[in-house]
């Protein structure tokens, strides 16, 4: 019997395609390398491991040696999530495919994955092939994958633009044969929900009638060509399929595929709507892990994460007008129905001038100022809304904090002054040589590092003893031309989060006179705290 029973109904598996489909996204100009390395791929399966999805598509071993090397070590090394790859419809590329998964069928899974297109336009031009043909191809390559595992899956590529009728025989064809997952991509972004959603839903229905109920598994994959990929793939789940096809932070092939993150957290957050059998249906997804996955994939990328993106974006949880700031001092969901903690973010109150008094007192406290009487809150405001005007930019924690002192006639000692600094990469490794004043006291370090930038922090925590790290910093060019000035914004996280702004004659220097200035700034928080 070709089957693999899913363990309970109501579990939407998750199949991870960021090494595969992810991996074909084209990067940014100039960065390297433009696909991920043997590293960064074996490095991402860990993490995607440990984040709980189910399966995880490795790449297409038959395109590279070096594709094939790093599915074969992942297959090898990482155990818990079924190891797929992928394959045209062709004997050989099959053949070369389970050579590099083997060593994961007695541990997580193998799955071979093939893929072929069934709509007139992939068939006719891209194809050059007739429907029995197609269908042919078919039949040969799923069988012959069966020879080697009892797990494989089969996509009609386009499927959201083929024939219904042709689509349904293609993929019967794939079950006859001994295909125990069907996926049925929106290849080229394509599909409305309410088209996709029915699609899927009818397929469903038919293969249950044909082999019996859930004997094969269904699946959706979409891509964001339209910016529907996320309502499709809900949508199909909506309409009783148990697999979804996603990628972390949506890379993908041109606009992308559909977000892990959002598919994941929809599924969680709406019970009343994702349910089966009177019960919610549920991933194993542990969301604890998503925004660090999001980083790693982030940087071994070089696909920035845009700073509005649901869940592991940097604005995902922060909140800049007055009325949502008061809202959630007095009550945190009425604008932040999630809690950011659970995907590994924290909320934020951007200090602007559309921010009210709440949201600054509430950043005030963090800093260990009482800002309680209303009349000194309202001074403040006044002063911090000047300020944001002027500046034109958020007031970071540093400037608030400058802003409050010269209201109350505090004067700000700075325990950590700075003093020379020199930066320079030799050998491809960066290093950094700091003088530091501690309590007026001169300390010169030199260390090495991951970049200008980390090199001087980690010269800077080797004098000062605090550990003290940058979450996340921007540095951006403030005039025209190559000898411009440079301002940072960086983030640093303690046990609260500081934000800081400094300008310099390039970005690791306005980075380090930023860094210092957050340095500080915590320092003198916690001698207000143990003051009160
Ligand atoms: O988008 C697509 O059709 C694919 C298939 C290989 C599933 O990526
Ligand atoms: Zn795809």
């Amino acid at each position: 019997m070709l089957e693999r029973k899913l363990r309970d109904s109501n579990h939407i598996k998750i199949f991870d395609t960021t090494l595969r489909d992810g991996d074909q996204s084209p990067r940014p100009e100039g960065f390297k390398p433009q696909q991920f390395t043997f590293q960064d791929k074996v490095d991402i399966a860990a993490m995607l491991k440990k984040l709980g999805v189910d399966t995880i598509e490795t790449g297409f071993p038959s395109s590279s040696p070096a594709n094939f090397e790093a599915v074969s070590e992942i297959a090898r090394i990482v155990h818990g999530p079924t190891i797929a790859c992928l394959s045209g419809a062709v004997l050989a590329d099959i053949d070369t495919s389970w050579r590099a998964i083997e060593p994961a069928k007695d541990i997580g899974g193998a799955r071979l994955h093939i893929v072929l297109g069934t709509s007139p336009t992939h068939m006719y031009y891209k194809l050059e092939m007739t429907e029995d043909e197609v269908i042919a191809a078919i039949a040969k390559s799923v069988k012959r994958a069966r020879e080697y595992t009892d797990d494989v899956e089969f996509s009609p590529e386009d499927a959201s633009r083929s024939d219904f009728e042709f689509m349904m025989r293609a993929i019967l064809t794939a079950v006859d044969n001994g295909a125990t997952t069907i996926n049925i991509p929106d290849t080229v972004g394509y599909a409305m929900p309410w088209e996709y959603g029915p699609r899927l839903g009818e397929a469903k229905r038919r293969v249950d009638n044909y082999i019996g109920k859930d004997q094969v598994v269904i699946s959706a994959h979409c891509h964001d060509d339209l910016g529907l990929a996320t309502a499709n793939t809900l949508a199909a789940v909506y309409a009783g399929i148990r697999q979804v096809e996603v990628t972390i932070n949506g890379i993908g092939e041109r606009a992308g595929n559909t977000p892990l993150e959002e598919v994941v957290q929809a599924i969680h957050y709406r019970p009343d709507i994702y349910q089966a059998n009177g019960r919610p249906l549920f991933t194993i997804i542990n969301p604890n892990y998503l925004k660090e996955t999001s980083q790693l994939v982030e940087t071994r990328s070089g696909l920035v994460v845009q700073r509005n993106k649901a869940h592991v974006g940097a604005n995902a949880f922060a909140h800049t007008s007055g009325y949502h700031q008061q809202g959630i001092v007095k009550h945190r969901e009425t604008y932040e129905w999630m809690d950011p903690k659970t995907v590994g973010q924290e909320s934020s109150f951007a200090i602007s001038a559309q921010s009210g008094r709440a949201g600054m007192d509430s950043r005030a406290r963090q800093l260990g100022f009482d800002t309680s009487d209303v009349e000194v809150s309202k001074g403040i405001r006044t002063k911090v809304k000047n300020y944001a005007d002027e500046t034109e930019r958020a007031v970071t924690d540093t400037e608030l904090e400058k802003i409050i002192a010269d209201f109350k006639g505090e004067t700000l000692i700075n325990r950590f002054v700075l003093g020379e600094v020199e930066m320079h990469e030799v050998d491809h490794t960066s290093r950094s040589k700091i003088t530091i004043f501690i309590d007026g006291k001169p300390h010169e370090v030199e260390e090495k590092g991951n970049g200008l930038i980390d090199a001087a922090v980690h010269a800077i925590k080797n004098a000062t003893g605090l550990n003290i790290d940058i979450a996340n910093y921007a540095g951006m060019s403030l005039e025209e031309g190559s000898n411009a000035k440079s301002g940072c914004t960086l983030t640093v996280k303690n046990e609260i989060k500081i934000t800081s702004y400094a300008e310099d004659e390039s970005v690791p220097l306005a980075a380090i006179k930023a860094y210092i200035a957050a340095v500080n700034t915590i320092d003198r928080s916690e001698q207000r705290k143990r003051c009160q």
